[in-house]
């Protein structure tokens, strides 16, 4: 084994914030490197020095031994380091073939003097690499046209294209379904017999000890440890990442289950929602599986008011439920967080404060002006038992880490104490500790009586918090499972 990358001693300052303090990281060729750490610990920030996405205000980077500067991202590239970023960087208008070679398509020259792009050779060239990743996308689809895994595998590709000797994966999986993770995998595993070197953040546990080689834990922007990942249990992985022990991951309160208090009836909506009948009692935890793009999230939004169902009926509290905004969902106690944070939920550009304060939840709803002060004390509560990180209220959303992000749409959302909480991917994202104090607040808020409504890819969540689970497919309800009958081997064989 030879070190292809080393990083020394390197420090990165925001304004306010210390995000690397002298951190220091080395990737073998061939490997795959994990680098674990709590929400805001500096895994993104040191993946975008290594990348030239930000400059170090001091250390140093060796590429195969020699010290290297890395000014722009451009630098990387040409060095063969290459990031695959969560929301890709493709031209969504353009087919997959052009995004793999875009700046830097093959030429041939035709009588002598005349340069051309060569088609042959770039789909040649493209068929070879898509063949050696083992996926099957059609060349001529627009980029738009496919799903984020497929987007995830362009970009691969696209690295290739350029000869990427290191690939950068931060939270790869974070937004595929389990047969997705498990296409990603094999492709890994094709880099890696071919010599390619990987970092890979992630904050799924089960992940790093099933493909990971070795795994370097951040905390607070300083290196705490790097070990073989055959050397280390989860419980010490943790206690790395965290700085103690940390008990119970799942923990599920016992509740006293009430009256149904939301019914929904046939709903329907063409081409996405078929017949989907369904209650949620008092006080229950009704989760929802099914795969991505099975119609989870359309038919949160039809219940919400953020879309319109065609045929079916919603009752809440014996009522009809039928809300023509999400406003009018609030005013009525039904509170949803979104999977997509920056479209529903959070104003990324605006300060924290006034995310607390200005934001959709408070500025449309009637309930702000009732407890207004009470409730803002209740977010910053809330943001303090999940560790939201932040210099201060007056910090911009956009620079928080995508976990801290994730953590104040759940906690305004939290302070709302709605009737009914709609939650669509709630810890995306988010580290194990702050994970856990989730589902633990969303227990305790269960036994006060409030239903809550879990949309989750990620199974052990599911099923470790839900009272009865309901498993869509291609727009329609395949069945229900109680909890004594759980299975995750249940579920996906309903759902696939
Ligand atoms: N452009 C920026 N301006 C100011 N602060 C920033 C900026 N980018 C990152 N930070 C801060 O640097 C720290 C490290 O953030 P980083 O995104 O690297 O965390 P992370 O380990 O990737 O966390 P997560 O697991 O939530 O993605 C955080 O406190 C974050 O708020
Ligand atoms: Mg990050």
């Amino acid at each position: 084994m030879s070190t292809i990358l080393k990083l020394e001693n390197i420090h990165k300052s925001f304004p306010g914030v210390r995000a690397l303090y002298n951190m220091q990281i080395e990737l073998e060729k061939g490997e795959l490197h994990a680098v674990c750490g709590e929400n805001g610990a500096g895994k993104s920030t040191l993946m975008k020095v290594i990348t030239g996405v930000y400059k170090a205000d001091k250390g140093d980077i060796y590429l195969n031994g020699e010290k290297i500067t890395i000014k722009e991202p451009n630098d990387a590239y040409g060095k063969g380091i290459a990031i695959i970023f969560q929301e890709t960087s493709l031209f969504k208008d353009l087919t997959v073939l052009e995004n793999l070679f875009m700046g830097h398509e093959p030429t041939r020259k035709t009588l002598g003097f005349v340069n051309h792009i060569d088609y042959p050779a770039m789909i040649k060239k493209a068929k070879e690499i898509f063949a050696f990743l083992g996926i099957d996308i059609p060349l001529d689809a627009k980029v738009d046209s496919l799903g984020v895994a497929s987007k995830q595998m362009v970009e691969i590709a696209k690295a290739l294209t350029y000869g990427a000797k290191i690939l950068i994966l931060d939270e790869p999986t974070a937004a595929l379904t389990n047969k997705e993770v498990r296409a990603l995998f094999d492709t890994i595993a094709r880099l890696k017999k071919d010599g390619i070197s990987m970092l890979y953040i992630s904050h799924r546990m089960e992940e790093i000890f099933e493909i990971a080689d070795r795994v370097t834990v951040i905390r607070d922007g300083e290196f705490v440890k790097t070990a073989n990942i055959g050397d280390v249990t989860e419980k010490q992985l943790i206690a790395w990442m965290v700085g103690r022990e940390m008990d119970d991951l799942y923990p599920k309160v016992e509740v006293q289950i009430g009256k149904p208090i939301l019914k929904v009836e046939h709903l329907s909506k063409r081409n996405v929602l078929s017949d989907i009948s369904f209650e949620v009692k008092q006080g229950e935890i009704f989760g929802i599986a099914g795969l991505a793009g099975a119609g989870r999230t359309e038919l949160a939004e039809c219940i919400c008011g953020l879309m319109k169902h065609e045929e079916g009926n919603v009752s809440f509290l014996d009522q009809p439920f039928n809300v023509k905004s999400y406003r009018e969902a609030i005013d009525k106690g039904v509170v949803y967080v979104s999977e997509d944070r920056k479209k529903y939920g959070l104003i990324v550009p605006m300060t924290i404060k006034e995310n607390m304060t200005l934001s959709v939840l408070y500025k449309i709803s009637k309930m702000s002006f009732v407890n207004f002060k009470k409730e803002k004390g209740i977010i910053g509560d809330y943001m303090r038992k999940l560790g939201v990180k932040a210099p201060n209220e007056d910090f911009i959303v956009d620079n928080l880490s995508g976990g801290n992000q994730q953590k104040v749409l759940v906690a305004k959302a939290l302070a709302a104490a709605p009737k009914i909480l709609i939650l669509d991917e709630p810890t995306r994202g988010v580290d194990v500790g702050a994970k856990a104090e989730i589902h633990r607040i969303i227990s305790n808020l269960a036994k006060e009586g409030m239903s809550i409504i879990m949309i989750s890819s990620d199974m052990p969540e599911l099923l470790g918090m839900s009272d009865r689970l309901m498993v869509v497919k291609h727009g329609k309800k395949i069945g229900e499972l109680e909890r004594s009958d759980f299975s995750q081997e249940k579920v996906l064989e309903m759902a696939l």
